[in-house]
């Protein structure tokens, strides 16, 4: 609940809104209902439902969609639903109501899902009267109109009651697996099981691990959307070149598009210029965007069906790489294509990471750079120095897709036919790294794309943009 003040959840800058004003609230207002119609993913989350249902016979499974964070005071975050939630309803970005839950009730044949959400808000005398206007949380006054529980059980295909009931669903000696830590009530009334619910965790994961028809159009939406951000911000870069901030201009013009498209970031645009290319995860953006230097943008739009892209291009930012930034442009780019090479369904998902690094050692080595001087015996880890992170993550609804598939599923396995991962191979020499020429202290080099692995190989999703060092510079130069 949101901490409100006084009567009807008066904060200190409203004003009092004493009965007769309140009764005035309860009339005159036209049935707006809609008729209830289908979401476009609706019949493939029924799919993944039946499968966990099949997983877990007999068990309660409880997956909240997470609530509202509060950003300070009484503003909070664009609310975005928890991803398994998500799979499992296929709901649509600015639809998905906070604080929903689905229950899964053991029947004798499986299970019963039931949604439990919050209606519209209602406009009579009810025990939620006042939420209409005085709720800036929930009330449709202050957040938009809600979906009514008969539109919501007609778009998502699932039974569909106030989270009232709640409470009432969740009692009862039923053995229950939840996703924890994403709605209090569910916390409070699940008794939690590590074991079961690391489990339950693992399968919902590993359920998205390979993409069905409708999330590969999801993915590759995202990833045009993503490409177009791109191509908007090579555009703007004169200018981003003439402001203090310029870093900020290159996020502010990724974000517009990704807004425009979709229904935000899969993640905080990564706007680097200069040495702060050489922070994987540079989100400050505060820096100028200078003639000269490489800009490093890692960024991904988040599509209405919360699917994202994530792709990285490294830019000469006056249109011309000069000779040390392409020569690392290149090693970076050598690295990234045996990456791509080794991408095809049976491959070991590690192969692609190992090819692209082998790359990279020999490529440094050839270069005199040997991390721990000569008298290591120098393997491909040892220069994690200059590469600092893996080479390529699952992508889908989170960036780092998957994340709690179990290791044999995902980073010990093998990729198949529907997997969705990028490859993004990188080179980041610090600016006070004494190990190496002072020629290259200070230039970092990602390049990152994605990837859908087909029945014989791999399909570059994000293709839409030039990749190489010479494609590159003719892109920049046709856009002067
Ligand atoms: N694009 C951010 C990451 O993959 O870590
Ligand atoms: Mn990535």
């Amino acid at each position: 609940m949101q901490q409100q003040d006084g009567v009807r959840g008066l904060r200190s800058h409203d004003h009092q809104i004493p009965d007769a004003v309140a009764e005035v609230f309860r009339h005159g207002w036209a049935d707006t209902g809609l008729s209830p119609r289908p979401l476009p993913g609706a019949a493939w989350a029924a799919k993944r439902r039946a499968a966990l249902s099949e997983r877990f016979p007999g068990e309660r499974i409880v997956i909240p969609s997470g609530g509202i964070k509060t950003r300070s005071n009484d503003f909070d975050y664009a609310f975005r639903p928890h991803s398994a939630y998500i799979h499992l309803t296929a709901e649509q970005g600015t639809r998905a109501v906070p604080d929903s839950v689905l229950v899964f009730e053991p029947t004798g044949h499986g299970h019963e899902v039931t949604l439990f959400t919050r209606p519209r808000s209602p406009r009579d005398a009810g025990p939620h009267g006042a939420e209409l206007y005085s709720d800036r949380r929930h009330g449709e006054f202050w957040v938009g109109r809600r979906r009514t529980l008969t539109e919501t059980a007609g778009a998502l295909g699932v039974e569909a009651v106030s989270r009232d009931h709640l409470e009432r669903a969740l009692a009862g000696g039923v053995p229950t697996r939840a996703v924890r830590g994403e709605d209090p009530v569910v916390d409070a009334l699940v008794a939690p099981s590590a074991l079961a619910d690391t489990e339950l965790l693992a399968f919902l994961a590993e359920q998205r691990l390979v993409k069905d028809a409708w999330e590969i159009e999801q993915v590759r939406a995202a990833v045009q959307h993503t490409v177009a951000g791109f191509h908007d911000v090579a555009a703007e870069l004169p200018y981003a070149m003439r402001v203090e901030r310029g870093e900020r201009w290159v996020e502010g013009t990724f974000n517009r598009r990704a807004r425009m498209e979709g229904y935000g970031l899969g993640f905080e645009t990564i706007a680097a210029a200069g040495a702060h290319a050489c922070v994987l995860h540079w989100m400050h953006n505060d820096g100028p965007v200078r003639d000269g230097e490489l800009l490093l943008l890692d960024a991904g739009v988040e599509a209405d069906s919360f699917y994202t892209g994530d792709v990285t291009r490294t830019l000469p930012v006056g249109g011309r790489f000069t000779d040390v930034q392409r020569r690392v442009y290149e090693l970076v780019f050598a690295a990234q294509s045996a990456g791509i090479a080794a991408l095809r369904p049976g491959a070991p998902y590690g192969a692609f990471h190992d090819a692209a690094t082998r790359v990279i050692a020999e490529g440094l080595d050839a270069w005199g750079l040997r991390p721990g001087g000569d008298a290591v015996t120098h393997e491909p880890a040892l220069y994690r120095r200059y590469t600092v992170c893996g080479t390529g993550h699952m992508l889908g609804l989170d960036c780092h897709d998957c994340a709690a598939a179990r290791s044999e599923t995902y980073a010990q396995g093998v990729l198949q036919e529907g997997h969705v991962l990028t490859v993004e191979p990188g080179l980041y020499f610090q600016a006070d790294d004494l190990t190496i020429p002072q020629e290259l202290r200070g230039i970092g080099v990602r390049i990152e794309d994605d990837f859908l692995i087909t029945a014989d190989g791999a399909e570059c999703l994000s293709s839409g943009l030039p990749r190489g060092a010479d494609d590159i510079e003719a892109w920049m130069g046709a856009l002067r």
